[in-house]
């Protein structure tokens, strides 16, 4: 069962109503999480909440809410949802002014929205290679704020649909970015390789979890910058967000990468990040 919260109040998500001079609603301005739940229990909670806290304070808006207070909140609303295994999105705005106007309002009052629902992928039952294309990365130069405007995102992955993939690997400047909401790995040369961390790429959880389990496993991880040209060359390619895991890429611009399944490095990332998981339960 899909539960929503906003400003105090539980309800059907169908049911919750924003005012239409909320600052989030005119301009965007407001920023979001979303945390993936494992048998009730949000995983790597404490690293949402400060990617939270860190977006908060790139768009200078205050945090309504203590981490404990964050904590009780998201509990309570995996435990009214119902649901075992889950997506929970978190928004925050900076509410609602008395007319459109671009200045902050010198009195915030926040706007504070959760949802919870089942999310049967996190179950990994099928799991099917995606078909990516290249695309423009032609998003602000701000990728590292979990901003809830995202139309940039939104028309790339629709021109991904539209020519027949499931997503877009991004280039900015001659560079891999990221994709419309996920983060990319790919193989080559025995090394797993993954862009820095920087101001045009969401600084995935999930990333950070993968490179972890990587090198503990004995893999070889790289940080650094990937041209278009390794990405045409790799031998693996996969992508990590929260609600997906470890998914991965079988075909690259209508070629496919490796035989087109899903590789002996994946493979190898899921293992690690499965157990790594079991260990967050127990
Ligand atoms: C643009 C972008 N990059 C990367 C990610 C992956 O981040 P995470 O692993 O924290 O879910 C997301 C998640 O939604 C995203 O929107």
């Amino acid at each position: 069962m899909s539960i929503s919260y906003l400003n105090g109040e539980w309800q059907a998500v169908e049911e919750a109503k924003i005012s239409v001079l909320d600052r989030g609603f005119l301009f965007g301005d407001g920023v979001y999480e979303v945390i993936p739940v494992y048998k009730k229990k949000p995983f790597t909670l404490d690293l949402h909440l400060k990617r939270l806290n860190d977006s908060l304070k790139e768009i200078k808006l205050s945090n309504p809410r203590t981490t404990q207070e964050w904590t009780d909140l998201i509990m309570e609303g995996i435990e009214r949802s119902g649901e075992q295994n889950a997506a929970l999105y978190l928004q925050i705005t900076r509410g609602a002014d008395t007319k459109r106007n671009f200045v902050y309002p010198e009195k915030v009052v926040h706007t504070v929205f959760m949802m919870v629902s089942a999310a049967s992928i996190l179950e990994r039952k099928v799991i099917k290679p995606y078909h990516f294309i290249t695309l423009e990365d032609f998003r602000w130069n701000k990728g590292h704020i979990k901003s809830i405007s995202l139309i940039a995102a939104g028309m790339i992955k629709n021109e991904a649909i539209t020519q027949g993939a499931d997503d877009a690997v991004l280039i900015k400047n001659g560079k891999v970015t990221e994709c419309s909401a996920a983060n990319i790995f790919i193989v080559l040369n025995g090394a797993l390789i993954t862009p820095p961390k920087s101001k045009y790429l969401l600084q995935g959880i999930t990333r950070d979890q993968i490179i972890k389990v990587a090198i503990s496993g004995g893999i070889k991880v790289e940080e650094r910058e990937i041209t278009p040209e390794e990405l045409k060359q790799a031998d693996e390619m996969f992508m990590t967000r929260s609600t997906h895991e470890a998914w991965p890429v079988g075909s690259l611009d209508g070629k496919p990468i490796g035989n087109g399944e899903a590789g002996v490095v994946w493979q190898e990332v899921d293992r690690l990040f499965q157990a790594l998981k079991s260990e967050a339960d127990s």
